[in-house]
């Protein structure tokens, strides 16, 4: 078990939805820290940068437009195993498949617009965390 952050976005479906204050209650009652917190848009330098592993996908374009359309929540939370634990609170990216209980699985039905972001790695924590909150990259 290790401490780690992790970067968590609420994304712009999340923010519409007012589920803010949910998803933050439930990274708080976990026992997570929470390092950093703002309110802001992606533009779409941020939006290249941060899902440069996706730029080839098919779904590259329409996740960014998802993206950039509204206001998203970005935090940095750290804990023992915060990268997996956050994936697991999360549920899988599709939400068909996330069971109830999970993020995805008590509040999305779309694949795009699944409410969260978590990194999927230490190692894109860092990277990720160093996008949104340089102060916090470590
Ligand atoms: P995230 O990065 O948002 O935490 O989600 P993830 O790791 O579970 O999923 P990833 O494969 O990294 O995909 C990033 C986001 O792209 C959108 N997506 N759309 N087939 C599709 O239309 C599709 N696949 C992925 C989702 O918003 C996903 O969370
Ligand atoms: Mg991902």
């Amino acid at each position: 078990m290790a401490v780690e952050r992790t970067l968590v976005l609420i994304k712009p479906d999340g923010v519409q939805r007012h589920l803010v204050g949910e998803i933050l209650a439930r990274i708080e009652r976990k026992g997570f820290h929470l390092l950093g917190l703002r309110m802001m848009m992606m533009t779409e330098d941020i939006a290249a940068k941060h899902y440069s592993e996706h730029i080839d996908k098919e779904f590259y374009r329409p996740l960014v437009d998802f993206m950039t359309s509204g206001p998203l929540v970005a935090a940095v939370i750290e804990g023992d195993d915060a990268v997996a634990e956050w994936r697991t609170m999360m549920g899988p990216t599709n939400p068909a498949n996330a069971p109830a209980g999970t993020i995805r699985g008590d509040f999305a039905t779309n694949t795009r617009a699944n409410v969260t972001h978590g990194s999927d790695s230490v190692q894109a924590a860092r990277r990720e965390i160093a996008i949104f909150f340089p102060e916090l990259a470590h």
